[in-house]
Formats: C-alpha cells, sequence, structure tokens
C-alpha cells in the first residue's frame, strides 16, 4: 500500500522518518545506535545553566548525607556503594525523587549478585521499594523492570511480578510487556522473549505522564478521516502496553552498537520513553542498581538530573566512561548545528 506524504511537519504520523509503514525498506530491527539520536539533541545556554544549577544544590545536599560521589558532572551523580545503605541515608535529607527507573538483580546467580532464598530476596525487594517509596514526590513514578526465576519445587520460569507486585505502598498503574527478538533458545519448553515493566505511582489522583511526548507515529492509516477531519491524532498513537525494543545482545557480528561491558544492560530506547513519560525537564530521575548507567544517560540526554548507585567499582567505572563518550557525541552534535547555522 502506498501511502502519500503531505508537506505538514506537524503530522507526525505520515513522514517518512518516522513512520515504517510510509517509509518503504524500514528494518524495525535495525541495530540501537551508540544512542539514539533524540538524546543527543544539544540544549539551550538558559537551559544547560539551569541543568547545572538543580545539578550543584543536590550536590551539596547529597555531599552532607552520602559523602562524595565517585562521580558527578554535567547532571550525572554516581555514588558506588549499597542501596540499602545508600537509600538510609538518602532519606535523612530533604531530597525528593521524581522518578525511579530500575532492574535490580534477578537472582538468578548472574556474577554480580549473591543467590538468595526466593524469601530473603522478596524481603531485600521490600525493604529498597519500601525506602524509594518514603522519598518518591507525591505526583512521582516507579518503573520496574523484571523477569524470571525458579521457585524450587513450585515453578522454573516465575515471572518475578507475580512475587513483587504489590510489596511496596506504590500503585500499579499497570504492566508494560517489553518483547524483543533475542534471547536463549530452549528444547523442552517455550524460549523467554519477554519481560516486564511494573509502572506504578505513588498517588492514583495526580502523577505525571506525557502521553504526547511518547506517541507512536507508526500509523498504518494515517490519512484515514471522519467527517473531513484526519482520525489520528497527528503525533501518533498511543504506543500501548507492549512494548517492542532489540534486547542488548552480544556476540559477533551480532553485539548491540550500545553494548558495554556489564552483562545486563538495558537499551537506552527504553528508559528514554519511560524518562519521557513520568518526568520532566530538570526533574531528578533514580536509579539504585545503576549497572552501566543507562538510565543516567537517558535522563541526561533529556536534560533531567540522574542520581543512582552501584555497588560494583568495575560497573561504575563502566558507566562513567560512557556517559564521558555520551556527552563527547552531544557536544559533537552541538558543533553540528553551530556549524550549520553559520552557513545561513
Ligand atoms: C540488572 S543490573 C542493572 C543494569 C542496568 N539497568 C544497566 O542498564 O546497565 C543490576 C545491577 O545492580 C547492581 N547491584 C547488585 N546489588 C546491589 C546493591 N545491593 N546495591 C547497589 N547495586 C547493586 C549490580 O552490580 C548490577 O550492576
Amino acid at each position: 500500500m502506498k501511502v502519500s506524504v503531505p508537506g505538514d511537519k506537524t503530522r507526525k504520523i505520515a513522514s517518512k522518518e518516522h513512520n515504517a509503514y510510509v517509509a518503504e525498506g524500514v528494518d524495525k530491527h535495525k541495530a540501537t545506535q551508540t544512542a539514539p539520536s533524540s538524546l543527543l539533541k544539544p540544549f539551550s545556554e538558559d537551559f544547560q545553566h539551569s541543568l547545572l544549577a538543580r545539578q550543584k544544590s543536590l550536590e551539596t545536599q547529597l555531599c552532607k548525607f552520602l559523602g562524595d560521589p565517585f562521580y558527578c558532572n554535567q547532571g550525572f551523580i554516581l555514588y558506588k556503594g549499597d542501596s540499602v545503605d545508600l537509600l538510609q541515608k538518602l532519606e535523612w535529607s530533604n531530597i525528593k525523587l521524581d522518578l525511579t527507573v530500575t532492574s535490580p538483580p534477578y537472582n538468578i546467580g548472574k556474577e554480580y549478585e549473591d543467590v538468595m532464598s526466593v524469601d530473603e530476596y522478596i524481603g531485600w525487594c521490600c525493604t529498597w521499594m519500601h525506602q524509594v517509596h518514603r522519598i518518591t514526590e507525591t505526583n512521582g513514578a516507579f518503573w520496574l523492570n523484571v523477569g524470571y526465576l525458579e521457585v524450587p519445587d513450585k515453578g522454573l520460569c516465575v515471572p518475578i511480578p507475580y512475587l513483587l507486585w504489590d510489596k511496596s505502598p506504590f500503585y500499579l498503574l499497570q504492566e508494560v510487556v517489553w518483547r524483543y527478538g533475542a534471547g536463549v533458545s530452549t528444547k523442552y519448553r517455550l524460549s523467554p522473549r519477554n519481560e516486564k515493566w511494573l509502572f506504578y505511582i505513588k498517588n492514583p489522583q495526580k502523577y505525571t505522564f506525557n502521553l504526547d511526548d511518547i506517541r507512536d507515529p507508526n500509523v498504518k492509516y494515517p490519512n484515514q478521516k471522519k467527517n473531513g477531519k484526519y482520525r489520528c491524532n497527528p503525533l501518533g498513537k498511543n504506543p500501548s502496553d507492549v512494548w517492542e525494543f532489540p534486547k542488548i545482545t552480544t556476540g559477533t557480528k551480532r553485539s548491540s552498537k550500545e553494548r558495554t561491558g556489564h552483562p545486563a544492560q538495558f537499551p537506552l530506547g527504553i528508559v528514554e520513553r519511560v524518562v519521557k513519560a513520568s518526568s520532566n525537564p530538570l526533574n531528578l530521575v533514580f536509579d539504585p542498581f545503576s549497572g552501566s548507567g543507562s538510565t543516567g544517560i537517558a535522563s541526561v540526554g533529556l536534560g533531567r538530573v540522574f542520581l543512582g548507585f552501584e555497588l560494583r567499582e568495575d560497573y561504575c567505572k563502566i558507566a562513567v566512561d560512557r556517559f564521558k563518550n555520551f556527552i563527547r557525541e552531544k557536544k559533537k552534535e552541538q558543533g553540528k548545528i553551530c556549524k550549520q547555522m553559520s552557513l545561513f
């Protein structure tokens, strides 16, 4: 089916740039970039000043209660240490979190976790989730990404949401399914190809949700009209509760461009959608299990301030190197725009 592409730039849904149905030959599964170009867009000078001022004021308070950070620059604040300990200290300050986006260890024996009994694991998650809840702004949100674990004698691939969904005072707004292509192949059961995101809020009456910022312009019939008016929102459709983002893969010829040395990195594209939906510029976004710093890069790329905790020094170093590289890329973009403007 051929779809005409009108000149109206406000209608993202009928543009070749954004709509895979309109743009022939667009591969939905193409490799992810080092960072999506939307995160590399430069900020205005005024906004950059506001971001640094916000970082400075948070940094002063953080230093008072948590000590010196492992790294702090350009809105990216990282502490090396145990989340429960650091959260306890954070509770003594006046700092409030606008959004928490995280993927904790799944208790499945990865190199960065000591396996606990299932009950201990639930208890530990209960502790840190309560801590996060206490210091979240009233209109704030908590997005929790989890997979599967084994419950001895009961189940092999038990979805972690079944164990955790009501173990904190947060209000569960909904579950989002993250579907991907890559994953382990199995012979005696089906290959798992999805994980879940639990979308929690603190107050169901009042919470940040920026639907227009995350609309999906990939609309099958962008030019369909009813009574002379376009049927679909010019920015696109609601992205629904099933999201398709390629997983960060490893291996010869199939390794994602985004890949770092961290074994459980989530893709920047997915965190970008979460941060856009559930926070506003200059807000504080938190990740208590920061790993390679994906939440931090997406947050700073979108003009939020990031606070991360990570237990392992090697991962802290990976995150900092990755962030520095990201800032270099962002500056290059700024340079390109300045050059283009000087040509006019
Ligand atoms: C699933 S990974 C998070 C990966 C991250 N989302 C990313 O994109 O890189 C969980 C991380 O939690 C860290 N971790 C484990 N226990 C911790 C603790 N008690 N306090 C802080 N970090 C911890 C691990 O070292 C690991 O990097």
